[in-house]
Parts: C-alpha cells; sequence; structure tokens
C-alpha cells in the first residue's frame, strides 16, 4: 500500500503538524510505504502560469508537476492535512491540484484519469459550531472535495474536521490526535469504495458516461 500524504502548513508548530508526526508513524507500522510531501518546504510554485495551461493541450508538462503526477500515480491513497482559511483550503494546496490534476492527467470530461484511488483528508478549523454550520463551512469543503477528487475518479473522499482547534483544552487535541489515527486506520480496514465519494459526485459522472449530461469543455489554447 502507498500512501501519499500532502502536507499544506507553514508553521511547524501547528496542530497540522502534530497531525502529520502523529499518523505517518502509525500507517507505517501498519505496512505502508508513506511518502509525506510538503508543499510549503518544497515552495510548491502555486501560480498557474501559461505553461501549465497549455499542458491541457500539449501535455507537456513542467518539472515540478510531473514529479507530483509520479507521486499521485505511485499512491493507492492520498491523505491531506490542512488548515481551512476562509471557509477553503488554503489556496497553494488547492493550486496543486489545479496544477497537478490537470485535464489530460486527471479530469477528462467523463469519468476521471485516476481510477480506484482514495483521498482521506484531516481538515483544522479555528471556530466551532453553531458558526461552522451556519457559515456552511464543511459544506463549502465538500462541495469543493466532492469537485476535485470525483471528477478525477477517485473512489473514496473522506474528510474528518478538528473544531476549535487553537481554543479548546489539551484533553480535546489528546483526543482529537486518536481520532485522526482512527480515521486514517480506515485506509486498511475498509475496502476501495465502500466509503464512497460525498455527494453528487458520483451521480455526476455517472450521468456524463450515460451521455445524459455534458460537461462543459475547456476553451482550447
Ligand atoms: C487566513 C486565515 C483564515 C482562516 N479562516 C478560518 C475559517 O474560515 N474558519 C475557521 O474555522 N478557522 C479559520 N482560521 C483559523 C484556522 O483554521 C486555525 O487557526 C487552524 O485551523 C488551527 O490549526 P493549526 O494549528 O493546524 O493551524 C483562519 C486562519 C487564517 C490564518
Amino acid at each position: 500500500m502507498n500512501i501519499l500524504v500532502i502536507y499544506a502548513h507553514p508553521y511547524d508548530g501547528s496542530f497540522c503538524k502534530g497531525i502529520l508526526d502523529t499518523i505517518v508513524p502509525k500507517m507505517e507500522k501498519r505496512g505502508a510505504n508513506v511518502k509525506v510531501i510538503d508543499l510549503v518546504k518544497m515552495n510548491f510554485d502555486a501560480t498557474m502560469r501559461p505553461e501549465d495551461l497549455k499542458a491541457t493541450v500539449t501535455k507537456t508538462y513542467t518539472q515540478e508537476v510531473q514529479q507530483e503526477q509520479k507521486n499521485i500515480l505511485w499512491a493507492d491513497a492520498i491523505v491531506t492535512i490542512c488548515p481551512v482559511w476562509f471557509g477553503s483550503v488554503p489556496g497553494f494546496l488547492k493550486a496543486y491540484f489545479d496544477k497537478v490534476f490537470i485535464t489530460g492527467f486527471g479530469y477528462d470530461y467523463t469519468g476521471g484519469l485516476l481510477q480506484n484511488k482514495r483521498v482521506f483528508s484531516l481538515f483544522t478549523f479555528g471556530s466551532k459550531d453553531p458558526y461552522l454550520s451556519l457559515a456552511n463551512q464543511y459544506k463549502s469543503i465538500e462541495y469543493l472535495w466532492d469537485n476535485i477528487f470525483s471528477m478525477v475518479g477517485f473512489k473514496d473522499i473522506a474528510v474528518k474536521y478538528f473544531t476549535n482547534v487553537p481554543r479548546t483544552t489539551d484533553e480535546v487535541r489528546a483526543k482529537y490526535l486518536i481520532e485522526a489515527i482512527e480515521f486514517v486506520n480506515q485506509i486498511f480496514d475498509k475496502e476501495l469504495g465502500e466509503i464512497g465519494q460525498i455527494g453528487a459526485g458520483e451521480l455526476l459522472v455517472k450521468l456524463v458516461i450515460e451521455g445524459k449530461l455534458e460537461m462543459p469543455k475547456v476553451k482550447k489554447i
């Protein structure tokens, strides 16, 4: 089992780093080959440049994107760890998927080119309920993840939320770390497809494949 961990947080003192340091050894202990990529430390270029977008036609990718596409193909499961910023994921994590899953590699107007993969995502929030529900922050994450991962063919999209992280007690944070381990244990304990997708993604892909719904085409450059 190959697991690619995509870590998206700029600060080593963060709770996200605590999650990273907790789950990686646990997944290795369960026999997985784990590769961690730290988007900030590797200085991932989060700008979609003309050559990146042209790759939808040319299929010529920058070296950085090519390397990440290799990582994605290698992985049976992807784990993402990030904070929630303005009701979404940090822009540089979204940019990673924009650039790496680009049309022709991940997205393909049908059911996606990255079949039979799974994503397990852990998100930290500064706020808590009822604010997060009222502000549709969970939904916002789920719509985004559904649109990214179901569109490229992923079978399982699993999300785990940790709320009120900076203000809660150490006891709760310790409990969160146990929950993080239990969450990633599902990679080993649940069959491919058992978790499924979050919402409309599966239905949407089915309608496209059956020719009942036409996906908007990207304008050729
Ligand atoms: C730019 C920015 C935007 C933020 N927006 C939100 C938000 O929309 N919802 C929320 O619950 N917390 C928000 N926060 C707080 C962070 O999510 C929180 O501090 C973080 O998840 C705590 O975990 P960490 O120690 O891993 O960073 C924001 C923080 C920053 C820096």
